[in-house]
């Protein structure tokens, strides 16, 4: 592991505060994107173009993407779950979209209000039109380890979620541990299972850290190869469709990880701990990140 690069992706932007109850103006949570732009994140997950009904948190996301200062290099993407969000994101200039499926039924239903087979027919669309217009499509698994409704989740099902989802021309999926629950040899056979579909530069790793599981699963992960990984400033969010669910694992957890492995992200790890406390002090929040709360040692 040593020397070789991993790619973070920051979620604390969207998964983050889509499940905070605090609302930020846009023009607060812009200001969080453009400090992690300048902590040197390179791919920033900035929004969601979802139904405002479902997450009024994320109602304002285009009013964020017209706030932020672009950083060159950086990529601002977005969530769309169908064709009127990707016209929205369309015209609030996203760099990418993702669409999220699940690898359980009933969370599918619970999260996006439709079977598994008819989001994939809504993606179908989405990813069409992306490809037209030359953006990026990212797409997610949820319940990768485990569905808070349907209990155990099947590393075949999440395989055929990751097939489908690479068929439509999704350039990466993202595995997500949505409920925490994953361990590490757990979260090594499903991702196995996964890497007989597609590479390990096609995976990426998406785990939240309710069972405080995260960092031991990301290094099952990058044993198999994978080098990209999402996380959440300060560990911000959950999920709303999933009761009692953390957020992601903390960005400064994982980097700090990472460079005690000897493996290079880019990013400086003392200015992402003053984003991460600046914006626990936006939302009135205790920081989640062990890193951030310990300080970094002399
Ligand atoms: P629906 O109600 O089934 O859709 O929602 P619909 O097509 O019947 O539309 C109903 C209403 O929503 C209509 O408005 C539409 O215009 C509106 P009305 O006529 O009633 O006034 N609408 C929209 N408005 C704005 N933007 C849109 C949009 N689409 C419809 N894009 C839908 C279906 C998928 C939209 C809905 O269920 C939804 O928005 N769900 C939100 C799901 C969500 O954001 N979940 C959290 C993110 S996923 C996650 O966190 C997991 C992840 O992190 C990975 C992991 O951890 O596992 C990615
Ligand atoms: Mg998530």
């Amino acid at each position: 592991l040593q020397g070789q690069r991993v790619s973070i992706v920051e979620m604390g932007a969207r998964d983050g505060l889509q499940n905070e109850t605090t609302q930020l103006s846009a023009n607060v949570k812009a200001g969080l994107v453009d400090r992690l732009a300048a902590s040197g994140l390179q791919r920033i997950e900035t929004g969601s173009f979802v139904s405002p009904k479902w997450i009024p948190q994320m109602a304002d996301s285009d009013q964020v993407f017209a706030a932020i200062t672009r950083l060159p290099g950086v990529r601002y993407s977005a969530l769309t779950p169908n064709m009127q969000g990707f016209e929205r994101a369309m015209q609030a200039g996203v760099d990418e979209v993702a669409v999220f499926a699940a690898a359980s039924e009933m969370f599918s239903q619970k999260n996006i209000n439709c079977s598994i087979q008819e989001s994939i027919r809504r993606f179908t669309e989405v990813c069409a039109a992306a490809k037209s217009a030359g953006i990026p499509v990212r797409g997610y698994v949820s319940c990768a380890m485990g569905c808070p409704y349907q209990g155990d989740v099947s590393a075949e099902d999440v395989a055929m979620a990751v097939r489908e989802l690479m068929a439509l021309g999704c350039y990466e999926v993202s595995i997500g541990d949505t409920i925490g629950t994953g361990t590490p040899h757990h979260v090594q056979s499903v991702l196995s299972r996964c890497l007989q579909e597609t590479g390990p530069a096609q995976l990426a790793m998406h785990f939240h850290d309710t069972y405080g599981q995260a960092l031991a699963n990301l290094t099952a992960g990058l044993q198999l190869g994978l080098r990209t990984i999402d996380a959440s400033v300060a560990g911000l969010g959950g999920c709303p469709y999933a009761q009692g669910a953390s957020g992601n694992v903390a960005t400064e957890d994982v980097l700090f990880m990472l460079q005690g492995l000897g493996m290079e992200t880019g990013i400086d790890l003392p200015r992402l701990i003053d984003t991460s406390h600046w914006i626990c002090t936006q939302l009135n929040r205790r920081n989640q990140s062990r890193v951030s709360l310990a300080g970094l040692p002399v």
